[in-house]
C-alpha cells in the first residue's frame, strides 16, 4: 500500500463511510456540536447580541466551528451558520428571540416575486469565507461539511413565520396554490444550487441538506415538496461538477425515507431517533451510507444508559457504512461530559467486541 494512501485510511475515516465503507469503530460527530451546551460557546456568542450578523462575521463562525473539535476530536465539523440565512439573503426579515426561537415575517403570496438571488449572494458570501478559515485550521483528520436547510423546511419558517407545531399554513398553500408554492420551490432551489457550490467550492468535503419538519406529509405532497426539490437541487449541482458526498436529513419521514432515499440522489441517509432500527436495517439499500439515531434526550441523562443504547446502535449498524450522531440537535442543557463519555463509548467499541470475544473463549476452555 502506497504511503499516502495508509495515512488516507487513517486520516479520513468519515470520508471513507460517506464512500460506503463499514468502518468500525465508526466516525463521529454531532448535530449542533457547536453550540449552548459548551461554556467556551456562550463566551463567544455573548459578545454578539445579532444571532444573524454573529453567523455572518466569519472570525466568529470559524472560531465557533472549530471549538467543539478542539474540545473532542470528532472526526468530521460542520461549518457554525443557520438554515434562515437563505430566507436572510432572499431579503426575509429573520431574527432571533432569546427563549423563543427564530421569527420571520410572513411571507404573503405577493412577496415571493420579490425575494433576490442576487443579493443572497452578497449577503451570504462570508459563509464560504468561514469555511476557507476552517480549512486552514482543521486537523487532518477531521473532514468539514458545508450544509443548508431544504426548501421544503425553509418554506415552513418563511410562511409561518417560525417554527410552528404542525405547518399548518405551509401545508394549506401547498395544496391550494401549487403553482404560487412551486416557485418558492424553485427559488429556494435556485438558491441553495448557488449556496452549496459556493460552499464546495471554498473547501467543504461533505454537503448536508436538512429537512427537518419532512414528518406529516401525505405521499403526495412528500414527493413534491421533499423528493422533487432535493432531488433538482443534487442533479443541479451534479450537472455543476460538484461531486462531494451529499447527506440527506429527512427528519420524521418514517418509511418514505426508503423512496426519498432510492429517488433523490443523495449519497447518505441520517436517521431521527424515532426510526425502527431493525426495519430501517432491512429496508433501505445495503450500501447506503447511514447516520444518526442516538437520542439527544438519551446523551442528556448520561450514566448506564447512555452506554447502552450507543452498544445498541453500534451492534445493529456493524457491518453497514455508519457514521454516529444524534437523531436530531444536542440539546443546550446537556452536561459537555457526557459527549466526552459518548466519543469513549464509541471509540471503544471494537476493544469492547474483542474483549468480550477473548473472555467467552476463555469461558469456555474452562
Ligand atoms: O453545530 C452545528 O450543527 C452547526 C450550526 C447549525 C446551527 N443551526 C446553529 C444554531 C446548524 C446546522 C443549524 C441548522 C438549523 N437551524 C436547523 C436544522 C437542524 C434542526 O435542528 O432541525 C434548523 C431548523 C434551524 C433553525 C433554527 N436556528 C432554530 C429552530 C433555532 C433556535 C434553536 C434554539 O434552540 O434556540 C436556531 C438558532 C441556532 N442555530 C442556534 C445555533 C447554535 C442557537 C442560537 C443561539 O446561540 O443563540
Amino acid at each position: 500500500m502506497d504511503e499516502n494512501e495508509s495515512m488516507d485510511d487513517r486520516k479520513q475515516i468519515f470520508l471513507q463511510a460517506m464512500a460506503g465503507s463499514a468502518v468500525s469503530p465508526p466516525p463521529i460527530w454531532l448535530m449542533r456540536q457547536a453550540g449552548r451546551y459548551l461554556p467556551e460557546y456562550r463566551k463567544i456568542r455573548a459578545q454578539h447580541s445579532d444571532f444573524i450578523r454573529f453567523c455572518l462575521n466569519s472570525d466568529a463562525a470559524a472560531e465557533v466551528t472549530l471549538q467543539p473539535i478542539r474540545r473532542y476530536g470528532f472526526d468530521a465539523s460542520i461549518v457554525f451558520a443557520d438554515i434562515l440565512l437563505i430566507p436572510y439573503g432572499l431579503g426575509q426579515k429573520v431574527w432571533f428571540k432569546e427563549g423563543e426561537g427564530p421569527k420571520l415575517k410572513p411571507l404573503g403570496v405577493d412577496d415571493i416575486q420579490s425575494l433576490s438571488i442576487e443579493r443572497a449572494k452578497q449577503v451570504l458570501g462570508p459563509v464560504s469565507e468561514t469555511i476557507v478559515k476552517v480549512r486552514a485550521d482543521l486537523p487532518g483528520t477531521c473532514s468539514l461539511i458545508g450544509f443548508a436547510g431544504s426548501p421544503w423546511t425553509v418554506a415552513t419558517y418563511m410562511i409561518e413565520g417560525g417554527g410552528s407545531r404542525d405547518r399548518f399554513k405551509t401545508r394549506a398553500l401547498a395544496w391550494r396554490m401549487p403553482e404560487v408554492f412551486d416557485t418558492l420551490m424553485d427559488v429556494l432551489v435556485n438558491a441553495s444550487v448557488w449556496y452549496l457550490k459556493a460552499q464546495a467550492d471554498a473547501g467543504a468535503d461533505v454537503l448536508k441538506l436538512f429537512d427537518s419538519w419532512a414528518d406529516g406529509l401525505p405521499d403526495p405532497i412528500f414527493d413534491r415538496v421533499i423528493i422533487r426539490p432535493t432531488g433538482m437541487i443534487i442533479d443541479r449541482l451534479r450537472e455543476l461538477g460538484v461531486t462531494q458526498p451529499i447527506i440527506g436529513f429527512p427528519r420524521g419521514a418514517g418509511s418514505q425515507a426508503v423512496r426519498y432515499a432510492r429517488q433523490t440522489g443523495i449519497t447518505a441517509l441520517a436517521l431521527d431517533h424515532g426510526t425502527d432500527t431493525g426495519w430501517a436495517r432491512r429496508a433501505l439499500p445495503e450500501d447506503l451510507t447511514i447516520q444518526g439515531q442516538l437520542d439527544p434526550a438519551v446523551l442528556h441523562a448520561g450514566g448506564a444508559v447512555l452506554d447502552t443504547e450507543v452498544d445498541r446502535l453500534l451492534s445493529a449498524w456493524r457491518g453497514r457504512p455508519y457514521v454516529f450522531n444524534l437523531g436530531h440537535g444536542i440539546h443546550p442543557d446537556t452536561p459537555p461530559e457526557h459527549v466526552t463519555q459518548l466519543i469513549e463509548r464509541v471509540r471503544s467499541f471494537e476493544q469492547r467486541a474483542e474483549t468480550s470475544k477473548q473472555e467467552q473463549t476463555s469461558w469456555r476452555v474452562v
